[in-house]
């Protein structure tokens, strides 16, 4: 008697998780110290489970980050975290397909390279005006060059500096400042922008969102998502080039650049919610999962990265593996900023080209706030 075929139903495992209290899952962890909760989920493997205000999911390989950040139809952003941080909560972040992709093409031309070029000179002006003295703390020093050049290349220095740096204060502070409502400040920001946006001279960048339908929203995230991020790559950018000088050569900066945006990525973490039950690697993902990518995880996994932990920018030498450098996530829904982010870097290092720094007492190890940061403050000396 020939036996019954077997049919192998498609087996869905479950990811595994790391240890979690009962009642509020990995909550309270998350609050406190988010970064070893992911490294103990990393260690059990590519992608992990959460339990926190919802399940969530969290990987890492360059196969989970193009199959998250290669679907903009499944994995939303409406429903993210992003929504919960005020500054971030609006205009094209919070913008799902199909409208996102004609929203981004609207957008994109302007913060294109090429464009950008005329800025160069602009930026290098705010920079050279603003060169460190004496003892300084490189944090407080890059957030302060970072917010006058946003306020020269956005706005033509047309908004009070005081209102720029009231509004983007909240962004400097650890969680849970960042997620605080403050109707009063968005309300002033909102009505300046609405009467600088028309009047916007064509060679700043508000004057691209002035004919946008939600101009004053985009403007608002943009110089939001534009702050923090590039104020922290700053401060790191300049303890390192202050602890090894040769860091500082021309050639070396396209590299020493791209070795702090892999080993400190502003966006640790990026979060989307699952539109459609699907799998990942035998995986089962619900709708409603939240889901999350890591570039901080990605850019520390030792598979793909040798001694990553070690600062070494020669490594760019050598062609990277498809999606494992992901400092501007990448995609449809790319960082909108990121060649603006690399001119403002470059042209900040060039203007400090002559200028001798020493590392007097720092603390670099990162820090997970609304964006990543230094744990504490980066004390240099200029010595020249
Ligand atoms: C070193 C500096 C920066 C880093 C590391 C960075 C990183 C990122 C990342 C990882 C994302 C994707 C977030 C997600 O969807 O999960 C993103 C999105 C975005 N960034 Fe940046 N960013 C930087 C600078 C800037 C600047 C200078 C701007 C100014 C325009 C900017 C504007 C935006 C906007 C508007 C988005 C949302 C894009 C969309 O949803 O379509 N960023 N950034």
């Amino acid at each position: 008697m020939s036996s019954p075929p077997v049919i192998s139903a498609p087996s869905v495992t479950w990811a595994p998780a790391p240890r979690a209290q009962p009642l509020v899952g990995h909550l309270g962890r998350w609050g406190r110290a988010p970064l070893p909760l992911l490294e103990e989920g990393a260690a059990l493997g590519p992608v992990f489970g959460l339990r926190l205000w919802r399940r969530a999911l969290v990987g890492y390989s360059p196969d989970w980050n193009r199959f998250v950040l290669g679907d903009l139809r499944t994995f939303r952003s409406k429903g993210s975290m992003s929504g919960l941080a005020p500054h971030l909560a609006a205009g094209v972040v919070q913008t799902d397909e199909p409208a996102h992709r004609d929203r981004r093409a609207a957008m994109n031309p302007s913060f294109a390279r090429r464009r950008l070029a005329a800025l160069e000179p602009r930026i290098a002006d705010v920079a050279r005006a603003r060169l460190p003295a004496g003892r300084f703390d490189a944090v407080e020093w890059s957030a302060a060059l970072v917010r006058a050049i946003l306020s020269a290349t956005f706005f033509d220095d047309q908004l009070p500096a005081g209102l720029l740096r009231a509004f983007l204060a909240p962004l400097d502070r650890p969680l849970p400042w960042p997620f605080l409502p403050r109707p009063l400040l968005f309300r002033q920001m909102n009505q300046c922008l609405a009467e600088l946006l028309p009047v916007a001279p064509h060679s700043c960048l508000a004057a691209a969102f002035a004919r946008l339908p939600g101009g004053v929203d985009e403007v608002r995230v943009a110089v939001s998502a534009a702050y923090d991020t590039t104020a922290h790559t700053l401060a790191w950018l300049l303890y390192h080039v202050a602890l090894e000088p040769r860091l500082r050569q021309p050639d070396m900066r396209a590299a020493v650049i791209n070795e702090v945006l892999r080993l400190y990525p502003a966006g640790w973490l990026g979060s989307r919610r699952c539109s459609r039950d699907t799998s990942f690697g035998g995986i089962a993902i619900a709708r409603g999962t939240l889901i999350m990518y890591s570039p901080y995880l990605t850019h520390r996994d030792p598979g793909l990265w040798a001694d990553p932990l070690v600062f070494r920018p020669e490594r760019f030498r050598d062609p990277l593996p498809a999606w494992a450098f992901i400092p501007f996530a990448a995609g449809e829904r790319t960082c909108l900023g990121a060649s603006l982010a690399r001119l403002i870097l470059t042209v900040a290092l060039d203007a400090l080209a002559g200028v001798g720094l020493r590392v007097v007492s720092a603390h670099p190890l990162p820090r997970a706030g609304i964006t990543l940061a230094p744990s504490g403050p980066l004390n240099l000396e200029r010595e020249s």
